[in-house]
């Protein structure tokens, strides 16, 4: 793990391999580590860098700081690309909060990119309802009312795919530490940072680079068939479903994601997509 100063906090961030990087953006309210079997098997071919985000892992907050929009977090891996000294054009992959700020960083900083991978995750913005929910709990997790845990129990149920709860519950355990040791402060500010999120599906359809859109067959949060439309309406798009998998593909599949990301680059590396 490295440590990086972007602004005034410090960010936390994996980095392994060499050749073209791949940085890879976590979920909420997860951390790096949901990458850790992905970048195992990726970094033999690939650099690959996955930080905490601001606020969430051991990525610092600053005091009396209370939304993280998604820009925000788009500029945070700006500067760390530059800090990292990358130079040439990267690929960057987003997983569900991953992706909204993959699409903030497409919109702002287009040119540093080779090509986007977004998994698990939308393009279109909160309803109401969605918004007004996410405020009460980001008001409870400030306020000490709503533990960590009480959201890991709420959302642990739908985030698996049936094959993983019946063969792989190392992963969910893993998953439920993830997120009960988070820190609130930092899931608060990112809770109402994705309230207040813009849509960015018309942006998909302005990208003049390769987009990979993976899901898993049993994601309930953006299902197989929303997220078909993802790569029909991007330019030059592409649309892998991955099976026995829910919302957390590079952990339930990580060798059937890392092979589908691999080869993915492969081809456009060498000018086939
Ligand atoms: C995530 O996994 O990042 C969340 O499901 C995103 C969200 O709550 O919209």
């Amino acid at each position: 793990m490295g440590q990086y100063k972007v602004d005034d906090i410090y960010l936390f961030v994996s980095e392994q391999g060499a050749g073209r990087p791949i940085l890879f953006i976590h979920g909420f309210p997860f951390d790096y580590t949901i990458w850790n079997r992905t970048c195992d098997v990726l970094q033999t071919d690939f650099r690959v860098i996955a930080p905490d985000l601001r606020g969430l892992g051991q990525s610092g907050l600053p005091n009396g700081w209370k939304i993280t929009p998604m820009e925000q977090f788009a500029d945070d891996l700006h500067i760390l690309r530059s800090m990292l000294g990358i130079e040439e054009k990267l690929v960057i992959c987003g997983l569900s909060m991953g992706g909204y700020i993959a699409m903030q960083y497409a919109r702002k900083y287009r040119n540093d990119l080779a090509g986007l991978v977004l998994c698990n995750t939308k393009t279109v913005a909160d309803s109401p309802a969605v918004a007004d929910n996410r405020r009460k709990q980001a008001a409870g997790l400030t306020d000490g009312t709503l533990k960590l845990s009480s959201i890991a129990d709420a959302m642990i149920p739908k985030l698996f795919a049936e094959a993983t709860w019946k063969n792989k519950s190392k992963i969910i355990r893993e998953l439920r530490w993830i997120i009960e040791t988070n820190q609130s402060l930092g899931v608060a500010a990112a809770t109402l940072g994705m309230a207040e999120r813009s849509d960015t599906t018309a942006l998909l359809g302005e990208l003049d680079i390769p987009v990979l859109v993976i899901c898993g067959s049993a994601d309930q949060f953006s299902p197989p068939s929303e997220m078909k439309l993802l790569a029909d309406n991007a330019k030059h798009g592409i649309f892998v479903e991955i099976p026995d998998a829910g919302h957390l593909t590079p952990m339930e599949q990580p060798e059937y994601f890392a092979n589908t990301l691999k080869e993915w680059m492969l081809s456009f590396d060498s000018g086939v997509v």
